[in-house]
């Protein structure tokens, strides 16, 4: 399996990502939304979509963070992962980002613009190949890591979750 993981994170020249996995920018939409159309909510000018690959493995988790935009998830290769989402509310949420259709993983789906979201391998000894694309495109001046301490007084009742899933 280490192999496996070796051989796709080095054909697709994957990099570390910040908020943990690997991941490669695919493609950023030449066009650009000015920012007296995106409004005061982004602090600049923005491509109008990007889209990454996206690889976690077993053993280590994305971290709790949040985008300003909707970033839809799709399934490559690999087995399952299951994102957690804090929804603007406050509500807790889980799905499986995956292929077994019949059992209930979705192979896309949509986490909303501002949810705090974190995800993880469900599987021992495997990893997870994923895209995830936005629109307007990214920029981590629109990407925020959660911050353990803050989050937990938020949300208290979803503590132990947050606390598993920051760093
Ligand atoms: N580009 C760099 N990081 C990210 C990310 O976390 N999500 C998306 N969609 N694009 C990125």
């Amino acid at each position: 399996m280490q192999n496996e993981i070796q051989q796709i994170v080095k054909k697709l020249q994957l990099l570390p990502h910040p908020e943990g996995g690997f991941y490669r920018e695919t493609y950023r939409c030449e066009t650009v939304i000015p920012q007296s159309v995106l409004g005061y909510d982004f602090n600049a000018q923005r491509n109008v979509s990007t889209c990454i690959y996206f690889m976690l493995v077993s053993g280590n988790f994305s971290a709790f963070h949040r985008i300003k935009q909707d970033e839809i998830w799709h399934f490559y290769r690999g087995s399952a992962l299951r994102l957690y989402m804090i929804s603007l509310e406050g509500k807790l949420s889980k799905v499986k980002i995956g292929s077994d259709i019949l059992n209930g993983e979705m192979p896309q789906f949509v986490v909303p613009a501002g949810y705090w979201f974190a995800a993880e391998v469900i599987a021992e000894n495997s990893y997870s190949l994923v895209g995830c694309t936005v629109a307007p495109g990214f920029d981590f001046a629109d990407f925020e890591l959660g911050d353990k301490v803050i989050l937990g007084e938020l949300f208290p009742n979803h503590k132990e979750i947050i606390e598993k899933y920051c760093r």
